[in-house]
This record gives C-alpha cells, structure tokens and sequence, in this order.
C-alpha cells in the first residue's frame, strides 16, 4: 500500500546511478563504525591501511561493498511484492556475515546509514511516514539476514 509506494518513489527519485548515493553511506557507515566499533573495520581486509574515515574513502573494497550493499537494498526494492521470494538469498548472505565475523547488531549502523542518505538525497521529501516505510524494509531484510545465525 502506502508504504511500497514510498519506498518506490524514493527510490526512484535517487536515479539510475545509486553509487554516490552509496558514496555518502560509505562516509557514515566509516565515521559511525569508527564510533560505534573500529574493530568491525578490521573484517576488511584492507585495514592495514584503514585507520580513519578519510583512509576508508579511498579504499576500494570498502567501497565496493557499498556498492554491494546498494544491490541488495535494489533487489528488496524491486521484490517489495514479494519479499519472501529474496529470503533465502538474504539468510544465505547472512551466514557469509556471520563467517566473516559480523554481528547482526552492526547492521543498525548500515541502516543508520541509509537513513542519513535518504534525508540528504530527498530534502523536504524525506517525511516520518517515509522514514518509518524504510525502517520497517530494512528491518525485514535484516530479519532476514539474521536466519543465518540461527543454528
Ligand atoms: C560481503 C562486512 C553489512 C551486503 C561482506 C564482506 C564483509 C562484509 C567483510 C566480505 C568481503 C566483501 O565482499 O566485501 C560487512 C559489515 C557490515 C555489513 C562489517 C555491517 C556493519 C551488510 C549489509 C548488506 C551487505 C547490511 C546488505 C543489505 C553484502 C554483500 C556481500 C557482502 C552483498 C557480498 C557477499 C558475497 O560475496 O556473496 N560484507 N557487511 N553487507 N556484504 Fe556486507
């Protein structure tokens, strides 16, 4: 109903090429694991060489799994009809988080994230009855996700 709407619309309205969008993630995400937790950064295998949110920027594989991160949250746009036929994808996914040593609290923060660059991108269009139809996505992805820790 109303909610698919808003998330269509919004999503929509970010265009076709969703990366810088995903940029401004990247940048959150980065400052807000830093705060939260800088050992998550360790599970890059980059970080050596990651060690403050401007050395993030301009590491490749931080932002390439921005860019996965972004395919994802498209492909639970495009199922909004039919989010349960993406479940299985989504448990999968989980468990290769859980492999790598994620937590499924950390992904608050990829939310978080979102969120944010909802608000940048859609100014005076980002509404409480569009921020909450965004959550309650996430939070089914996520849900989804976290199947993959259960034994
Ligand atoms: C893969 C970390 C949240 C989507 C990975 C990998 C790491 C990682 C270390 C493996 C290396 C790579 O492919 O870059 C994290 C951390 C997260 C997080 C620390 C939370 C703080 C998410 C979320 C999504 C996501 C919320 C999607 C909604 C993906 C995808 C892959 C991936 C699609 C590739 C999986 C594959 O190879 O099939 N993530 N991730 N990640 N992540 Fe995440």
């Amino acid at each position: 109903g109303k909610d698919k709407e808003l998330i269509r619309g919004s999503w929509e309205s970010l265009g076709k090429n969703k990366i810088p969008h995903g940029v401004i993630i990247v940048v959150f995400v980065c400052a807000r694991l830093f705060e939260l937790d800088p050992t998550l950064l360790t599970l890059f295998h980059y970080t050596t060489n990651c060690g403050s949110t401007q050395d993030c920027l301009s590491n490749p594989e931080f932002l390439e799994h921005v860019t996965k991160v972004m395919l994802v949250i498209d492909a639970a746009v495009s199922h909004l009809d039919d989010l349960h036929s993406i479940e299985d994808f989504l448990l999968n996914l989980g468990r290769k988080h859980q492999a790598v040593g994620v937590n499924t609290q950390s992904f608050a923060v990829v939310g978080e994230s979102l969120l944010y660059m909802l608000q940048c991108s859609l100014g005076q269009a980002y509404t409480a009855p569009l921020r909450q139809a965004w959550l309650n996505m996430y939070s089914i992805v996520v849900a989804a996700m976290s199947r993959g820790w259960a034994k």
